[in-house]
């Protein structure tokens, strides 16, 4: 892990970096520890990604004519950028899934049918409200994935360097869906609508995940194997306990004066965020020369 910067903290700028990873058919489907589970709970996270960051990215666009501030107008613009961008890797890395004998089309066409009715049917500020609901979720990922060495330890170097990635922009673009939220729904309306449209994506995302992860493992013909699952199971929740660390943080969400800046950042994500401001477009691959792995 790099040296952490405290000068680092000062620079608030949202930076998108367009990274090809090129997925290629050679890499291996149990690319996490050689394990079908874990490899498969990031494999379900990344299913809900392509559609999913449109969503955000409308959800916030919706609002952009009432932005006056010229810095939130800026962030919107990186904010968008940069969830179009891992869209755009995600799709390719979920094609992998297919050419690797796991058709996930359908699954990918399910949910962008399941976020376009939402769309439809739900008003625009419950569906930024989603948004800044899931950017929790996202910014406790990356919060989990950067602040802790041995999230990633045993992954394949190209999945590493692409969930690092993509953990460095949602740690930096966290703030962006919440402030346009409290611009256009502020006081305790504002509040009551943020706090409702979290505990349907904590439902969501607890159906969701696991049951995409166990789709996964069915259709890869692990559906059975135990020893995995098992291991997943510590992986997930004892140590590191991923999904543990995510599900306890969700907490701070609900506080009246909740705010995704004021949440305190570890010296290890300061230090990931140096690291990538001082080497925005590298080929990811370059990483591990740099961090000694
Ligand atoms: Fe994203
Ligand atoms: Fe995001």
């Amino acid at each position: 892990m790099p040296s952490a910067d405290p000068g680092a903290e000062a620079d608030p700028a949202i930076q998108p970096r367009n990274i090809h990873f090129g997925f290629d058919s050679e890499l291996p489907v149990n690319w996490h520890s050689g394990n079908p589970a874990i490899s498969h709970f990031y494999d379900a996270l990344s299913l809900t990604f392509p559609e999913g960051e449109r969503f955000f990215i409308d959800s916030v666009r919706h609002f952009a004519d009432r932005i006056t501030d010229p810095e939130l107008r800026r962030d919107v613009q990186a904010f968008c950028a940069q969830e179009a961008i891992h869209s755009r890797e995600h799709r390719s890395y979920n094609h992998l899934l297919t050419t690797h004998g796991i058709p996930v089309g359908g699954v990918e066409r399910f949910i962008a049918k399941a976020l376009r009715i939402s769309q439809h049917w739900i008003p625009a500020k419950s569906q930024l409200a989603a948004t800044c609901a899931y950017e929790h979720y996202t910014a406790l990922f990356a919060e989990a994935i950067l602040g802790d060495s041995r999230v990633m330890a045993g992954a394949h170097p190209l999945y590493r360097d692409l969930w690092r990635w993509h953990a460095m922009e949602e740690e930096e673009h966290k703030a962006v869906a919440f402030n346009v939220y409290q611009t256009v729904c502020p006081g305790v309306a504002g509040y009551l609508r943020r706090v409702l449209l979290m505990s349907l994506a904590t439902f969501d995302f607890l159906i969701t995940i696991p049951l995409l992860q166990a789709w996964l493992m069915a259709k890869g013909g692990e559906f059975w194997n135990m020893r995995s699952w098992a291991h997943a199971c510590y992986y997930l929740w004892i140590s590191p306990g991923i999904w543990r660390h995510v599900m306890l943080g969700v907490f701070a969400y609900l506080a009246p004066g909740f705010h995704p800046a004021t949440r305190p950042v570890k010296p290890e994500v300061l230090a990931w965020r140096l690291h990538y401001r001082a080497t925005a477009n590298r080929p990811p691959r370059m990483t591990p020369t740099l961090f000694g792995e």
